[in-house]
């Protein structure tokens, strides 16, 4: 199966050096990574949990696509979208919430910490707590599960958010699925070196710490004057310093080859100065942002061409969730009106014949399959093959995976077919297949 990489970044601030180290610069990697998929987003729904300030969410949602996009992400290969411009998200948050436990919920990490803040406080444990912050990990859930990823690059506070997501799909499968996994179960991946950049006080860098270094804010003074601010200890030029656990050295690490990150090591432990020791952490930083730096002031300067951008990504994300949505309504009932039939609705002796899988040889000599409704009403044409265990391939999958694997399946709808009806068909045609297999 193919790798489906999905991250998000919360549109709530302007982005610092740990957004670029932890999530952008990884996704420009990934999404230039040929064999793998990606999925990035911006999300602006989370940001409203955390923000009440329209300006500043409307502000960040387009510095940090523009962040994105000057970091060269490859738009072309990769999804590169704003939530809120997939209401696919929201439908599908709705259908987790459904199977959601609450307990579940009252252990998350940020609804927990809002509950000590007032416990300490002596008030009302749920004070300041709005619905929004309590499910925000069913949203998260939803952003990962509509598009099926299997690999979420994250820090290590979101690994809690990953697992929820997993748990809440397996109850999702469990009590819908008849037998299929209809949500795909995401792994969290964090790369201890870079997920956790230190801020300027040795904690994570984060926003709600307030001790980041901006990104491009402030330009390459804005770097300089962030980087002078890092807490150092109190030993003068010419000591020995520890370079163990010290944030300077982590940030120059993450953007140093190994031979840098030795010879700074070794100059440090000889007495460098702090002062000379920032100094080459500003230079080194600002070799690696300083073309970035440019390319996101000339997108600034022409918004349109960032939400073009946008618009585009929403669209072909739209195009890829549509199939799992519609299987996923169907799934709990959510179904156009029609007869009553038995259940699975093409079973034998439930009135209508099955549809079938036809697969054929063409005159040029290659395999096509095609997908013809029980009426004799053509579906679904496949591409030709060279070879015929490939297009047999593709139709075992279709028949057990169901809409599923329409996705990703190369074949086309037949003319004037609606997709919906597809996905109802392959639907039923993957409950007989998972039928015929329990009994
Ligand atoms: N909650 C994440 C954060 O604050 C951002 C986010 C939202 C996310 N949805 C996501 C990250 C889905 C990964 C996958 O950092």
């Amino acid at each position: 199966m193919t790798e489906r990489f999905l991250t998000g970044i919360t549109t709530t601030g302007t982005t610092h050096l740990g957004n670029y180290v932890g999530a952008i610069r990884p996704s420009v990697v990934a999404s230039r990574t040929a064999g793998v998929e990606s999925f990035f987003f911006l999300a602006d729904y989370h940001a409203l949990i955390k923000c009440d300030d329209p300006e500043r969410v409307a502000r960040s949602r387009m510095e940090i696509a523009a962040a994105w996009l000057a970091a060269g992400l490859d738009i072309e290969r990769a999804t590169f979208y704003r939530q809120s411009d997939v209401p696919e998200v929201t439908e599908l948050t709705w259908l987790l919430n459904c199977v959601t436990p609450k307990g579940l919920m009252n252990r998350a990490h940020a609804y927990k910490a809002a509950t000590d803040v007032n416990r300490a406080a002596g008030g009302e444990l749920d004070d300041g707590v709005s619905m929004g912050l309590y499910a925000y990990p069913i949203l998260m859930a939803a952003d990962i599960l509509l598009f099926k990823a299997t690999k979420v690059p994250v820090g290590r506070d979101q690994v809690q958010h990953i697992e929820m997501a997993r748990d809440i799909a397996q109850r999702f499968n469990h009590q819908f699925g008849r037998g299929r996994a209809l949500l795909v179960l995401p792994e969290a991946q964090v790369d201890e070196s870079l997920a956790t950049l230190p801020g300027l006080d040795g904690r994570k860098m984060s926003k709600s710490y307030d001790n980041v270094i901006p990104l491009f804010a402030g330009g390459a003074k804005g770097l300089r004057e962030g980087v002078a601010r890092i807490v150092t200890d109190s030993r003068l030029p010419g000591e020995p310093k520890h370079t163990e656990g010290v944030a300077l050295v982590a940030i120059h690490d993450a953007f140093a080859t190994p031979a840098q990150r030795e010879a700074f090591r070794a100059d440090l432990r000889a007495g460098l100065g702090w002062g000379d020791a920032k100094e080459r952490v500003v230079r080194l930083v600002d070799a690696e942002l300083a073309p970035l730096r440019e390319r996101h002031a000339e997108l600034l300067a022409q918004p349109q061409r960032i939400e073009d951008a946008l618009q585009a990504g929403a669209a072909k994300a739209r195009r890829r969730c549509a199939p799992l949505i519609a299987e996923l309504r169907d799934a709990v009932g959510l179904r156009a009106v029609r007869a009553p039939a038995s259940s699975p609705r093409s079973a034998p002796g439930g009135g209508a014949a099955p549809a079938t899988f036809k697969q054929f040889r063409e005159a040029d000599g290659r395999f096509r399959f095609k997908l013809v409704d029980g009426d004799g009403t053509l579906l679904l044409d496949s591409e030709a093959f060279d070879d015929a265990r490939a297009a047999g391939q593709w139709v075992k999958r279709l028949k057990h995976e169901g809409p599923g694997a329409l996705g990703d399946a190369p074949v086309a709808l037949a003319p004037g077919v609606e997709h919906a009806r597809v996905v109802q068909v392959l639907a039923d045609l993957a409950a007989l297949a998972a039928g015929a297999a329990d009994a």
